[in-house]
């Protein structure tokens, strides 16, 4: 790794004196000098030393006053600032602290103790650096997920409105499809209005769906659950995306299941997330397939969930149950998949509620499998 050498701004107005603490301190660090208290003020701001070796008495302002001024100034951060001062009284020292440095050394001094002094503090404002590294980093990742909450928020709040949306699409529905059936009694052969009948009663049966899985999912007591009712719904509700009708073929291979005693949003949603999840993973696929499949093994329920997407590598594969990781936007123009990657972590959280695991095994480019397994209870 290269190591960036810590710069080091030595001020003082004996020339000699400068020159030799430059020799002392240039092998290691990076050094620039000023001889008096107004070039220390305009050096500093194009160097950025991370410390300075500031002397007392200097013609002009003095010692004292650079060292106030750089510390009322927040722009300067956290430089380390040790004073250099013939004197050794201790009131000296203390005018010297007051006025912000953080150590002092005395003239003459020996190059050992100064550049013990100057490692020291240099230690320490790497320190001081990484930390407010650190807190800046939180900062800003606690900025995003407060964002992302909000977002997901809304989204919830959309959610809720939806059904309340929805059951009022049926109205206008109903006048559909009854003229629909009054042109079909006197036009029985067109075919226009065969496929207009056709997709009304698609419309009504999508409607329906949600209606009856919003409800479902209203209700936060245990009930009895057809697991493989739960996959129809979800997949029957993705038909109203045309990306999937038009680009993803379905299979689906259901084995008669056992009631699933527990609360039916845990699993509309884990697994409705899960296929879509699928269906967003061969978004760049001009075809696609989505495979279904419910089976029991011993006393578990294993409901398997395949794409024929973009797969999922090593390196993220770690990742993908974390809370907020995605690699999807959180907003989109276009069509493309958004996510909050909240969605794995929530349905293994769920999933694990009753005992059981989600797994996911996956091929870079050709596709991935999850699948969940449940405790017969
Ligand atoms: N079937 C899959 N194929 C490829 N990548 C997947 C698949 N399922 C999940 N991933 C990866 O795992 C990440 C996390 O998934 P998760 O469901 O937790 O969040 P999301 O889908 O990004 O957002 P959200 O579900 O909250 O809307 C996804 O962004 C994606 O990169
Ligand atoms: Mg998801």
């Amino acid at each position: 790794m290269m190591v960036n050498k810590n710069k080091i701004l030595v001020v003082d107005d004996a020339v000699s004196l400068v020159s030799a603490i430059r020799d002392m301190l240039e092998p290691e660090y990076e050094v620039e000098t000023a001889f008096n208290g107004e070039d220390a003020l305009e050096i500093l701001r194009k160097f950025k030393p991370d410390l300075i070796l500031l002397d007392v008495m200097m013609p002009g302002i003095d010692g004292y006053e650079v060292c106030r001024r750089i510390r009322s100034d927040r722009a300067f951060g956290f430089v380390k600032i040790i004073m250099v001062s013939g004197r050794s009284m201790l009131e000296e020292r203390l005018k010297g602290y007051d006025a912000g440095a953080d150590d002092y050394i005395v003239k003459p001094f020996k190059a050992e103790e100064l550049l013990a002094k100057v490692r020291v503090f240099l230690r320490l404002k790497s320190v001081e650096d990484q930390l407010s590294e650190l807190n800046h980093t939180l900062n800003e990742q606690v900025r995003m997920r407060t964002e992302q909450l909000i977002d997901a928020e809304k989204m919830a709040a959309i959610g809720r409105y939806a059904a309340g949306i929805v059951h009022n699409l049926n109205n206008p529905l109903q006048v559909i499809m009854g003229n629909a059936q009054l042109l079909a009694m006197k036009h029985p052969d067109n075919r226009k209005i065969m496929s207009l009948r056709k997709a009304a009663a698609q419309m009504r049966k999508i409607i329906g769906t949600i209606l009856s899985t919003s409800y479902r999912e209203s209700r936060s007591e245990c009930m009895n659950i057809d697991l493989n009712e739960v996959l129809k719904d979800q997949m029957e509700l993705l038909k109203a995306s045309p990306f999937f009708k038009h680009r993803i073929r379905t299979e689906m291979r259901l084995r008669p299941l056992p009631t699933y005693h527990g609360i039916y949003a845990h699993f509309s949603q884990s697994i409705g997330n899960l296929i879509k999840n699928a269906v967003d993973a061969m978004h760049e696929k001009e075809k696609g397939v989505l495979s279904v499949s419910s089976s029991i093994e011993g006393g578990t329920i294993v409901i398997k969930i395949s794409d024929t997407g973009r797969g999922i590598s090593k390196e993220k594969m770690g990742k993908i149950f974390n809370p907020f990781f995605t690699t999807k936007p959180l907003t989109a123009k276009d069509d493309r998949p958004t996510g909050t990657g909240l969605g794995l972590a929530s349905s293994k959280e769920m999933i694990e509620s009753y005992g059981g695991e989600i797994l996911a095994e996956s091929e870079v480019d050709k596709g991935t499998t999850f699948t969940v397994r449940l405790p017969i209870n």
